[in-house]
């Protein structure tokens, strides 16, 4: 640890609210796979933020783009038009497959706020006053402002700021039965992140999530789809949902849309998007010309990259060594995910000293809870980054 990580540090016990629980370390540089410290160590980036910087850490293009924008306009209000907002749009509508309609946030709450209100506005205008009601999941994660913390499914992130908005129901993930007993005429839509992030990667079972896209259009229901961290390629395709082959009536984005930018997006269907009228919904900072052409710069690296192969490609060695290692040490109990988004369980309760363990070796991996762990490396990560993270990781196991 260097001399300014100390001074950082004890500053940052002074004067910031302790929301977080920070590492012992601080990054002051990045290059692709790799951080480095301000002692000028260098790490092995199995995070990526938390699912943000899928092209790896300071992305030449992004940086370019960034800094011709910047030079030349800034910020003015959403009343007026500005470069590149349009042409991000879509871009994002072309990937989502057309027909549809973008409004611009700048963070995945802020898009699932969006996508919450534009839900409720659709159910009231279709099925009257009463159709309100949102069904998600436990476990799930869609944010921390107060509805999109009362959509989250982990009760424990919720007690303290209660009362919470009205309107959320919450089943268990891919209890088909479950959700189908509370469809009635007061839901407007089922929320659902593909593959469940900060619960510890739990993926949709693919005939549990077709099959509530059949019940949501039965009933008129609508199906939105949290790609907040699943999205740009993440999991192998531009997002999860083209996996299953199971399209959503509303989609939200953020994280890894700008390559760390703060930037988010609400992608509905037209005729669910018609439902918001000028005034209903807003942001000062939403869609700037910087941001957009972060984005669209973000957009063009991942496709010319190859990242999407890249991503399906070693996240199958990522889980296959995952799950090697756990025949031979019986210290992994499941291995799961799709594409570079992978979790998985302990045998033990030991997830925080592993991870602690492994940034002392130089290696960053998230912890979920007393015994999972996540790996979202950079989409640019290699199978010999993979064999180093194993190394590192069997040590720490061995040693935790
Ligand atoms: C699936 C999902 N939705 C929403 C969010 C909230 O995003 P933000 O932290 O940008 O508000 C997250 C963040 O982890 C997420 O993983």
């Amino acid at each position: 640890m260097g001399a300014r990580y100390e001074v950082t540090a004890a500053l940052d016990g002074r004067f910031h609210m302790p929301t977080y629980a920070r590492k012992p370390v601080m990054f002051v540089r990045g290059d692709g796979m790799r951080l480095y410290d301000d002692d000028g160590r260098e790490y092995l980036d199995f995070s990526s933020g938390i699912g943000v910087v899928n092209l790896g850490h300071a992305h030449q293009a992004v940086a370019s783009a960034v800094c011709e924008q910047m030079q030349s306009l800034v910020h003015v209000s959403n009343l007026f038009y500005v470069p590149h907002r349009d042409e991000l749009a879509e871009r994002l509508v072309g990937l989502f497959g057309g027909g549809a309609k973008v409004f611009f946030a700048n963070s995945g709450a802020e898009a699932n706020e969006g996508a919450i209100k534009l839900a409720r506005r659709w159910g009231k205008a279709r099925g009257g006053e009463s159709c309100t009601r949102i069904i998600s999941a436990e476990r799930s994660f869609h944010g921390r402002t107060l509805a999109t913390l009362a959509a989250t499914g982990q009760p424990s992130k919720q007690e303290a700021f209660e009362p919470l908005p009205a309107g959320f129901t919450h089943v268990p993930l891919n209890d088909f039965d479950a959700l189908f007993a509370e469809m009635d005429e007061t839901v407007c839509a089922v929320m659902l992140e593909p593959i469940q992030g900060e619960g510890g990667v739990f993926p949709c079972d693919a005939a549990y999530l077709t099959a509530v896209r059949t019940l949501c259009d039965e009933r008129g229901v609508l199906l939105i789809l949290d790609e907040v961290q699943t999205g740009f390629y993440r999991t192998g395709t531009a997002f999860a949902w083209q996996g299953y082959g199971v399209r959503p009536d509303i989609m939200t984005l953020a994280k890894g849309m700008a390559n760390g930018l703060p930037i988010g997006a609400v992608v509905a269907l037209d005729a669910v998007a018609g439902a918001f009228r000028p005034g209903d919904h807003g942001s000062t900072f939403g869609g700037g010309p910087v941001v957009c052409a972060a984005a669209l710069a973000t957009i063009d690296a991942l496709e010319s990259e190859g990242l999407a192969e890249n991503a399906r490609a070693v996240g199958d060695y990522l889980r296959d060594s995952l799950a090697r290692l756990g025949d031979s040490t019986g210290e992994i109990t499941e291995v799961r995910g799709r594409g570079l988004m992978v979790g998985i369980t302990l045998a033990r309760p030991v997830a925080a000293a592993v991870a602690a363990t492994a940034l002392a070796n130089g290696v960053v991996v998230l912890s979920v809870g007393d015994s999972m762990l996540r790996f979202l490396p950079p989409l640019v990560c290699s199978n010999a980054e993979v064999d180093t993270l194993l190394e590192t990781l069997s040590a720490a196991l061995g040693s935790s």
